[in-house]
């Protein structure tokens, strides 16, 4: 069923090309983090934009994400992969992997979409180096690397990778483009936009999001908090922390609920880190200076609803065409398409 590439030709393989958006230049990079700092609201990516921090999520999703470790989860995601590639009849499809992650899913749906002698190609897009290459081994077995096209780039920053993601895609192909697990750690009114811009008329979009489960919102949110308050997402915050000189002894991480700042109705979960010591960090040429009682905010996570997932992206030109929801309603599917 697959061609003969492998993991192991990939392995060996001397030189990977991966292109480089400009939102992830050195002098971008560190303007991004100064920004974070004075304003104490760390931007996601930095979580994830290095070795250290790529190893740290991805022993933490194996852990504790509903993906890997609910079988009910991976059955959901299955038979949405299995509808779209169903609907997909087009010869020529190519798989955008926005945020791709380690690529699992991607190469799960591109494996139900390797049938009938298909032409499939892929570009995985992640702020993270050490995740784009990753999500390439993955694909590998399904996707020769004369077809991959990996992409470094911040696609909150990046207002041209609509015009970026044209030039990848070769001539002829249908577009589906994956966003897994994204959508929950952006604020809405920016990468919806984002999105919407990104979206060609005859595009499908899989769309993954967690969920408050329950019929009352609020208290859904609540009942997945403790899914955050551990060891290993604590293990993974604190690599951050600790490249930039804080201490394990400077403070403490609390978890919380909040509503969306920009008043959508959403509620998400924060992690804040609260210094208990005074600590001076050095970034680039300019000091930062917290004290005891003072906080930053190092991530966040919105809860959705099928419902508000639905509502959101419809204000935004996105309809979604169907959707696969977990038993446990923790997680959803939504597979869109592009009405504005
Ligand atoms: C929660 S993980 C989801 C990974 C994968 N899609 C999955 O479902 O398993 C979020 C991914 O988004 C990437 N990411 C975070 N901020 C980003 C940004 N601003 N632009 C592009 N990728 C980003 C991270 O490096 C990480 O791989």
């Amino acid at each position: 069923m697959f061609p003969s590439h492998s993991v192991q030709e990939w392995l060996v393989r001397p030189i990977v090309q991966v292109a480089v958006h400009a939102s992830q230049f050195p002098e971008n990079v560190q303007r991004a983090l100064l920004a974070s700092l004075r304003t104490r609201r760390i931007n996601h990516k930095f979580l994830y934009d290095s070795i250290k921090g790529t190893g740290k999520w991805l022993a933490l999703h194996e852990a504790h994400s509903p993906a890997r470790t609910d079988p009910n989860c991976a059955e959901t995601y299955e038979k949405a992969f299995v509808a779209t590639a169903r609907l997909t009849t087009a010869q020529r499809i190519h798989v955008i992997g926005l945020g791709c992650g380690s690529g699992q899913k991607d190469t799960q749906l591109l494996k139900l979409l390797n049938q009938d002698g298909k032409h499939l190609s892929y570009s995985p897009c992640d702020v993270s180096l050490a995740m784009v290459l990753g999500a390439c081994q993955t694909v590998s077995a399904v996707v020769g690397a004369e077809v991959c096209f990996p992409l470094l780039c911040d696609l909150a920053e990046a207002d041209d990778s609509a015009a970026v993601f044209e030039r990848q895609c070769p001539p002829d192909a249908s577009r589906l483009i994956t966003f897994f697990g994204m959508l929950p750690n952006f604020e809405p009114q920016l990468i919806l936009p984002r999105l919407a811009a990104l979206l060609r008329p005859h595009d499908s979009l899989l769309l993954g999001a967690n969920l408050a489960p329950g019929r009352d919102y609020a208290a859904g949110v609540q009942r997945i908090l403790p899914q955050y308050d551990n060891k290993l997402t604590r293990d993974w915050l604190m690599a951050f922390l600790l490249d930039l000189g804080v201490e394990r002894s400077d403070g403490e991480f609390r978890f919380g609920v909040e509503a969306c700042p920009q008043g959508t109705g959403l509620r998400r979960v924060i992690a804040e880190f609260h210094f208990k010591e005074r600590r001076c960090i050095q970034a680039a040429d300019e000091q930062f200076e917290f004290r005891g009682g003072d906080a930053v905010r190092l991530f966040f996570s919105y809860r959705y609803t099928p419902d508000r997932v639905g509502g959101l992206l419809q204000g935004h030109g996105i309809t979604v065409l169907d959707q696969w929801i977990t038993p446990s309603e923790e997680e959803g599917v939504f597979l869109c398409r592009r009405t504005g």
